[in-house]
C-alpha cells in the first residue's frame, strides 16, 4: 500500500507542502494535518504554490479556494472538490495513505422527490454553468433547463490565448459536457430568450417557458462600430467558440493585422497572433494601454512586453474606416498614413447581451442593476448575473466583465433561488495572459497612490492602488502567493485593507 511517512516537524505551516513528487499536498494547522490532491481542478496546477490561511488553502493561479481540512471548493474558477487522503498523526511523524481517502465524486443525480418547480437559466455560458452545477449540489430537485444557442459550457477565456495561438482547439474547452449535465439532470435547450414576462420567458421562436425562479446570464456581445467598411470580410471579432474558429482560419492565411482596440482581449489576441508569426498592430485611441485599470506605468511596461514580442502599437489614432472591396486591406486613421492589413480583429469592448431583451429595467449601458442576492428589484424570482450584472461589491457597486466573477455569481444566484442568501461578499479577481501571468484582485476606479513592492520593468512585482488609505485593488506578475494571502486577508475583512 503506497504510503508517505514523514516527521510532524518537516512540515511548514501556512503553505502547502508536497513531499518530493508525492501526488498530495499536506496542510499543516498546528497538530492537525490534511492531505489533499496536489493539482488544482481548475487547470491542473500545483498547489502547493498556494497559500493557506485560517482554514482556507487557495490556489496561486486563478484563486480557486479550498476548505483546508475536507478538500471542498468554496470558491471558483473551478467547479470540483480536492480529493482527500486518510491521514495518521502519531508520536511526531505523520503517515499518508494513498490508496484511501475521499474523491468527493459527485453521484450521478436520479431526481428522486417530485418538486414541481422549474428554475431556468438563460444563457450557458460562464455563471449559467456554475448555476446549474450549485442547484444541484445544493440538493434542487425541480427541473432545471438552461437556455442557450451555443452548446454545453466551455471556457471562453481560452480563445483569445491557447485557441488563438493554435495549441488547443474549442473542443478542449467543454466545462460541462452533454453527458455530464444528463447525469446532473441539467436539460440544455438550444436557442435564445427573447423577452421576459411575469412567471415566463418568450423564446424568439416564440414559444415560452414558465419558471419559478429566473437567472439572465447571457454575458456580452462586442461592439460593432458604425464604421465604412465594419461589414467587409476578414473582419473579425472574439466573443464566441464559432468566432474564434473563424479568427484561426483567417489567420492560416493573412499576413498582416490590424488589431483595433487595447484591451484586454485586444492585447492577449495580438501576443497570441504574434506567436503565429503574423505581422500584428495594435491601433488604438490611448497613448499607454490599460492605464485607466492599471496605470501609466504597468501599462507602458506591457506595451513593452509586447513590443518585444514584435507587437507594434499606433496609438492616440482614430479609426475612419476599414479599406477594402469585398476583403479588408487596411484600416484608415485620421492624424496617420493608414494601416495595411488583410486581417482585422475589433476589440473594443462588449456591451451586455441584456440590451436585446425586452422586459428588464436596463441601465444606460445595457447592464441590470441587482441587489446583494443579485436579485432584479421589482422583478419576483428574476435574478441577473455575471457580465450583464452592475453588482454591489466591497469596492462599491460596479459592472465587472470577468471569468471568476461571474462563476461567483453563478453560486450566488443558485442560492439565492433556492432562499438561501450568502451573507459574506464576493471579492473580485481577474487574470490575463499579457506576455506575463498578471493577476488582479478587488476594484479601483480611481486611486490616489500606486504603491510598489518590486520594479514592474525589472521582474516580479506586486502594486497596491490606494485610495482614502485604504488597499482597494491588487496588481501582480511574479509574486502570486502574496497576491492570494491578501486576497484571503481581503475575504476575511470583508473588503478593502488598511494600506
Ligand atoms: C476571448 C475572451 C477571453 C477572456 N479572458 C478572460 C481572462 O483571461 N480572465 C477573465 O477573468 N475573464 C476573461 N474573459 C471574460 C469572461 O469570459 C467573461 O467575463 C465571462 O465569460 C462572463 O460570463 P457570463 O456568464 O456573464 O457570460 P458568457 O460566459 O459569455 O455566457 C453567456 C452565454 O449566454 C448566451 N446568450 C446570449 N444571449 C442569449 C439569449 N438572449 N438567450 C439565451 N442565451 C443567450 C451566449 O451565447 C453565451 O453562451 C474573456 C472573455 C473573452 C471573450
Ligand atoms: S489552476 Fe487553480 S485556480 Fe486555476
Amino acid at each position: 500500500m503506497p504510503q508517505i511517512d514523514i516527521a510532524l516537524t518537516d512540515i511548514p505551516e501556512g503553505t502547502p507542502y508536497q513531499p518530493g513528487d508525492a501526488p498530495v499536498i499536506l496542510i499543516r494547522q498546528g497538530e492537525e494535518v490534511t492531505a489533499l490532491a496536489h493539482l488544482c481542478p481548475h487547470l491542473g496546477l500545483p498547489l502547493k504554490k498556494g497559500v493557506v490561511r485560517d482554514g482556507r488553502l487557495m490556489c496561486a493561479f486563478h484563486h480557486a479556494c479550498f476548505d483546508a481540512r475536507t478538500g471542498r471548493q468554496a470558491q471558483p474558477p473551478g467547479h470540483a472538490d480536492l480529493r482527500r487522503y486518510d491521514v495518521t498523526v502519531a508520536e511526531g511523524r505523520v503517515t499518508v495513505d494513498l490508496d484511501d481517502g475521499d474523491p468527493h465524486v459527485t453521484p450521478a443525480h436520479a431526481r428522486q422527490s417530485a418538486d414541481p418547480r422549474r428554475f431556468v437559466i438563460v444563457g450557458s455560458g460562464a455563471t449559467a454553468d456554475n448555476c446549474a452545477l450549485t442547484l444541484r449540489e445544493e440538493g434542487f430537485e425541480g427541473a432545471v433547463e438552461m437556455i442557450g444557442p451555443d452548446g454545453p459550457p466551455y471556457d471562453r477565456t481560452m480563445l483569445s490565448k491557447a485557441v488563438l495561438v493554435g495549441s488547443k482547439s474549442v473542443d478542449d474547452l467543454t466545462l460541462t459536457g452533454r453527458e455530464a449535465m444528463a447525469d446532473r439532470d441539467i436539460v440544455l435547450i438550444d436557442g435564445t430568450v427573447a423577452s421576459v414576462e411575469a412567471g415566463q420567458v418568450v423564446m424568439s421562436d416564440g414559444t415560452r417557458r414558465a419558471f419559478d425562479a429566473l437567472l439572465i446570464a447571457p454575458g456580452g456581445v462586442p461592439n460593432r462600430p458604425d464604421l465604412p467598411g465594419i461589414d467587409l470580410e476578414g473582419v473579425h471579432t472574439l466573443r464566441s467558440a464559432a468566432e474564434a474558429e473563424a479568427l484561426v482560419a483567417a489567420a492560416r492565411g493573412a499576413r498582416k493585422v490590424a488589431l483595433i482596440g487595447g484591451g484586454f482581449i485586444g492585447l492577449e489576441g495580438a501576443l497570441s497572433l504574434a506567436k503565429r508569426g503574423l505581422e500584428v498592430t495594435v491601433v488604438m485611441r490611448e497613448e499607454v494601454a490599460l492605464a485607466r485599470i492599471l496605470g501609466e506605468r504597468v501599462g507602458r511596461q506591457v506595451m513593452a512586453e509586447h513590443e518585444e514580442k514584435g507587437v507594434r502599437f499606433l496609438t492616440g489614432a482614430k479609426v475612419t474606416g476599414l479599406a477594402g472591396e469585398g476583403r479588408v486591406t487596411g484600416v484608415d486613421l485620421s492624424g496617420h498614413a493608414p494601416v495595411e492589413a488583410d486581417l482585422v480583429l475589433l476589440a473594443v469592448g462588449v456591451h451586455p447581451a441584456t440590451k436585446g431583451l425586452e422586459g428588464l429595467p436596463l441601465e444606460d449601458d445595457g447592464g441590470v442593476r441587482v441587489g446583494p442576492d443579485l436579485s432584479v428589484p421589482g422583478l419576483d424570482g428574476v435574478f441577473v448575473g455575471g457580465d450583464c450584472a452592475h453588482a454591489p461589491t466591497p469596492f462599491g457597486a460596479a459592472r465587472i466583465e470577468h471569468w471568476r466573477v461571474a462563476r461567483q455569481h453563478g453560486i450566488r444566484a443558485a442560492h439565492a433561488m433556492l432562499g438561501q442568501a450568502d451573507a459574506a461578499p464576493d471579492i473580485p479577481f481577474f487574470w490575463t495572459a499579457l506576455g506575463r501571468q498578471y493577476r488582479y484582485l478587488g476594484h479601483a476606479k480611481e486611486w490616489d497612490d500606486i504603491l510598489f513592492d518590486g520594479d514592474p520593468e525589472e521582474g516580479p512585482f506586486l502594486a497596491r492602488y490606494v485610495k482614502d488609505g485604504r488597499v482597494m485593488a491588487a496588481l501582480t506578475a511574479g509574486k502570486d502567493a502574496e497576491l492570494a494571502d491578501l486576497h484571503l486577508r481581503m475575504i476575511e475583512a470583508g473588503g478593502p485593507l488598511p494600506a
